[in-house]
């Protein structure tokens, strides 16, 4: 098991980053490819463990994939061209993956056998089992369907009217996806908009999808041909480094080609509202998806309150936003965040424990966080708990403690973010 030390900057971080491609795009580029009529590539793809999974699993569907650094030569089968594996497919550590990959293989006409890590098979999934048995799914799995691993008979869906009680986009998506097989209509309806990478592929890929008012309407037996794609840089990975150059005084960072789904930018917004010094430049459009140039420059920042109607914009990006508020003036308060628990981690409950270790004074609810800023940081000894984003998290937050802190378990970065160790020392390297 690995882990990581980081020993604060005595100057200023300064420099250009490259960061992985975007790790929602790469899923549904990955599946939506394998899906369609024809060859395509993939280029800028996340090369994380997660996406590397979803690979792995279209290669057990009999999906021909080449994998060359930058790029990936997908040869799409059409929506009836999967196959039966052999084995089970294993997700490892991706809802994500496996929540889309449930959506696809209910309504083949084959058996599967979908399984993940022990964090993958602690996390709920009724929220897809429920919605795709109304459409006529044949699922099995422990607690009656509610955890991986699950089994499924595929069989010919209907499609359904759901309105979903939480606003989840791995949800969403997997219903679209089940959507792309079932007989008759299927129409989407969530609470807040979650992330729309699957609706924009949609279109990219020139299936017909309705927005009428808050529901999506997706009909019927939608065939569709390859195309190439591009995947722009990953805003939750660049989300570290935002923190990073605006809590280390002097710091100023560039961060080129990061997604701006406006369904992701929370992270920004809230750094900028609370005093963050982040300019967007150069915004164009890639694939159906906003694209931008970021610059981060330190600032001071001040304590703020972040209610439920921001968190689907920021869900993943609350851990390091933890780490800011520690540094901002004042209290900061997150709330209506519940999702957080069933992450990888209990997020609330992880972040907490770490921080305090660090001595941030950061206290859980039981649907956010409330963090006294100001503080100063001691260094130590934290544990990622096997959760990506708060090895990270807990990473960004030693370069302001007063010495050393050491991460344990941090193998999990490779999930989303295989690149940012060296991102990091490098910055550190440089300003010595
Ligand atoms: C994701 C959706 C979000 C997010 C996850 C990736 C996706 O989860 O937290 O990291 O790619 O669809 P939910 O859909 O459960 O909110």
């Amino acid at each position: 098991m690995s882990s990581l030390t980081i020993t604060p900057p005595k100057g200023p971080l300064r420099g250009v980053l490259s960061l992985p491609g975007d790790k929602s795009i790469t899923h549904r580029a990955l599946i939506l490819s394998a899906l369609a009529e024809g060859a395509a590539t993939v280029s800028g793809y996340c090369q994380g463990e997660d996406c590397l999974n979803t690979l792995r699993a279209l290669q057990g569907l009999g999906i021909a994939i080449e994998r060359q650094p930058d790029v990936l030569h997908i040869s799409g089968q059409g929506r009836w061209g999967l196959r039966e594996p052999t084995t089970h497919l294993d997700l490892g550590n991706s809802g994500t993956g496996f929540r889309l990959l449930t959506g696809v293989l209910a309504s083949q006409d084959f058996f599967t056998v979908l399984t993940g890590d022990d964090s993958l098979r602690r996390r709920p999934m009724n929220r897809i089992v429920d919605p795709l048995r109304e459409m006529g799914a044949k699922i099995s799995g422990r607690k009656g369907g509610q955890f991986a691993p699950l089994a499924l008979t595929g069989n010919r869906l209907k499609g359904v009217d759901y309105v979903a009680p939480l606003s989840s986009a791995q949800v969403k998506s997997a219903i679209l996806l089940a959507g792309l097989f079932a007989e008759g209509t299927t129409c989407f309806t969530e609470p807040q908009l979650s992330r729309d990478h699957t609706e924009r592929l949609f279109r990219y890929f020139e299936i017909p999808l309705e927005v009428q008012g808050k529901t999506l309407v997706l009909k019927a037996h939608q065939s569709f041909k390859a195309k190439d794609l591009c995947v722009p840089g990953d805003l939750s990975a660049a989300a570290f480094f935002l923190v990073a150059g605006t809590i280390v005084p002097g710091s100023e960072l560039m961060l080129p080609n990061v997604g701006m789904n406006p369904a992701r930018t929370g992270i920004i917004d809230i750094l900028k509202d609370m005093g963050g010094d982040i300019s967007v430049e150069n915004v164009r459009e890639v694939c159906g998806e906003p694209v931008a140039d970021l610059v981060v420059r330190a600032a001071s920042l001040k304590g703020m309150t972040i209610g439920r109607d921001r968190i689907p914009q920021t869900i993943d990006e609350l851990p390091v936003l933890c780490v800011a508020a520690a540094f901002a003036t004042g209290e900061t308060r997150v709330t209506g965040a519940e999702e957080l628990r069933v992450k990888e981690t209990d997020r609330i409950r992880t972040m907490v424990t770490e921080l305090k270790k660090l001595q941030v004074s950061i206290q859980e609810t039981e649907d956010g966080f409330i963090i006294q800023g100001g503080a100063t940081l001691f260094g130590g000894t934290c544990t990622s708990h096997g959760d990506h984003r708060v090895a990270m998290s807990v990473a960004i937050a030693a370069l302001r403690a007063d010495s050393s802190v050491q991460i344990d378990d941090t193998d999990c970065i490779e999930t989303s973010f295989p690149g940012f160790q060296g991102n990091l020392l490098e910055l550190l390297t440089n300003s010595c």
